[in-house]
């Protein structure tokens, strides 16, 4: 294994035309992080991604992986991560034994090798039919714990997952995040794309990416403090909501954020006075009660909110 950190990220930047998808984005990743990216649809996770994966150069700045630059066009960065995509994962068509097989010729990877990693491989995801299954008659779930063992075939130091539980059943994105943890327990660094808030908290840090740009970075307790520093209040109205008393709630000095959430609202403010003043008004039928900003809370705030 490399020394350092897993990846050291500064300044990247990537273009397509006019158009700059990733715009000098800076962190750190240390060896054994579950690392995660949150943003919108477009706001260049992926293409983040794959210039850490050695597939697409940047315009600008730097970024080493493993130690590992960008001088020899990716190639030794390809060698050392594993990448799980979020649009490809294993040929349907095929069966579990050619889709490994397939992988493995890919990584040039000696036969007897492939199936060794093959058996621990199976051994971790806890794989135990036969490898003559085709893959499109598996369950989704299994379907992607096949898809990470493909990925990791070469012994990976640093594993990619972009999106890998998109459309999988909740109890097998549980499994698979299992899978995850014990994939960090052996040393490896996991760097994690999702739109799922409760795998976003399973996260060691996560880096928050808007339009192009990282725009918050920290654990799941950070972000939610720093994008809350004063209280925040669920309003219950016991029906619906009168309108007028949330038009001028929207008016109210020092309300960082006032979201819908189902039949209530989350109200939060920059401190405690700003918040008894803007609630004063509230209708008598109504409750307030105080809570604790969630990651959905912060998403809301800082990736499609209004700036405040
Ligand atoms: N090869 C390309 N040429 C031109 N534009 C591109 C290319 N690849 C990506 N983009 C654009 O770059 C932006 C970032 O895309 P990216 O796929 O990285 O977003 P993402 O955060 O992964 O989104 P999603 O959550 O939908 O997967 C988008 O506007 C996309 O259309
Ligand atoms: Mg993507």
């Amino acid at each position: 294994m490399t020394a350092g950190p897993a990846l050291e990220v500064k300044g990247l930047s990537i273009k397509f035309g006019e158009f700059t998808a990733v715009d000098e984005v800076s962190f750190t990743v240390e060896r054994g992080e579950i690392f995660g990216f949150l943003g919108a649809n477009g706001a260049g996770k992926t293409t983040t991604i794959r210039m850490l994966c050695g597939l697409l150069i940047p315009s600008s700045g730097s970024a080493l992986v493993g130690g590992l630059g960008f001088a020899d066009g990716g190639k030794g960065i390809k060698k050392i991560v594993g990448y799980m995509s979020q649009k490809f994962t294993l040929y349907n068509d095929l069966t579990v034994g050619e889709n490994l097989d397939f992988a493995a010729g890919l990584r040039k990877l000696e036969p007897r090798y492939a199936a060794k990693r093959r058996r621990e491989l199976f051994g971790l995801i806890g794989f135990d039919r036969p490898l003559n299954t085709l893959v499109a008659s598996l369950p989704g779930g299994v379907k992607q714990e096949l898809a990470l063992a493909a990925a990791m075939l070469h012994d990976p130091e640093i594993v990619f997952l972009d999106e890998p539980t998109s459309g999988v059943a909740p109890a097998s994105r549980a499994r698979f995040w299992a899978l995850i943890r014990k994939v960090t327990a052996l040393g490896k660094t996991v760097i994690v794309t999702t739109h799922y808030m409760d795998e976003a908290e399973q996260c060691g840090r996560i880096a928050l990416m808007r339009t192009g740009r990282l725009i918050a970075l920290g654990s799941p307790d950070e972000l939610k403090a720093s994008a809350f520093p004063g209280p925040m209040t669920e309003l219950d109205f016991n029906g619906s909501a009168p309108a007028a008393f949330l038009e001028n709630l929207e008016k109210a000095p020092g309300l960082l954020e006032l979201s819908p959430h189902g039949m209530r609202w989350h109200a939060a403010f920059k401190d405690k006075a700003a918040m008894e003043a803007a609630l004063a008004a509230l209708p008598a039928a109504a409750s307030c009660t105080l809570i604790k900003p969630s990651l959905e809370d912060v998403f809301i705030r800082l990736v499609e909110g209004v700036e405040r």
